[in-house]
């Protein structure tokens, strides 16, 4: 009886430790998370942050199984009006530079591209970034946008 006791104390101290740094994480409001899964689907249509944060990290998690190549994804912040123009800019930069062109002034900031179970994120300054400014992030991986887009809202 009390070596059971025992054992659910040590499983909730576990469990306590375990997931007191995702709470954290949550609770911050300047580090985002978006998934993408095999279905060629962001779990979120919208990211927000407040204005107050100097930095923004978003973290991408893709929950499928599928490599890089049949279906990657990133996530790419843009102003609203340059979404189909970065699309087609990604494309033809090519998978060699992860479907995003080099030195472009209308990429606000980018991740690498992930496969099926792979995590990358982004840390960026917002000191380019307008509070209530028209701001979308989308996946240029080919043919995604279309789907694979939202609206993000800073401050
Ligand atoms: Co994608």
């Amino acid at each position: 009886m009390n070596r059971l006791r025992l054992c659910a104390s040590a499983a909730l101290l576990v469990g306590a430790c375990l997931l007191a740094p995702h709470a954290r994480a949550a609770s911050d409001p300047c580090k985002l998370e978006i998934s993408g899964n095999d279905l060629m689907q962001y779990d979120k249509q919208e990211l927000s942050a407040p204005a107050s944060c100097k930095e923004i990290t978003v973290t991408l998690h893709h929950t499928g199984k599928l490599p890089k190549e049949a279906m990657g994804h990133d996530w790419v912040l843009v102003n609203g009006p340059d979404v189909a123009a970065v699309a087609n800019a990604g494309m033809a930069a090519g998978a060699a530079k992860d479907y995003v062109p080099d030195n472009d002034k209308r990429v606000l900031a980018h991740t690498k591209v992930v496969g099926g179970g792979e995590t990358t994120s982004v840390t960026f300054a917002t000191s380019s970034l307008k509070a209530g400014g028209n701001y979308q992030y989308l996946c240029t991986f080919p043919g995604h946008s279309a789907l694979m887009h939202g609206t993000f809202k800073f401050g």
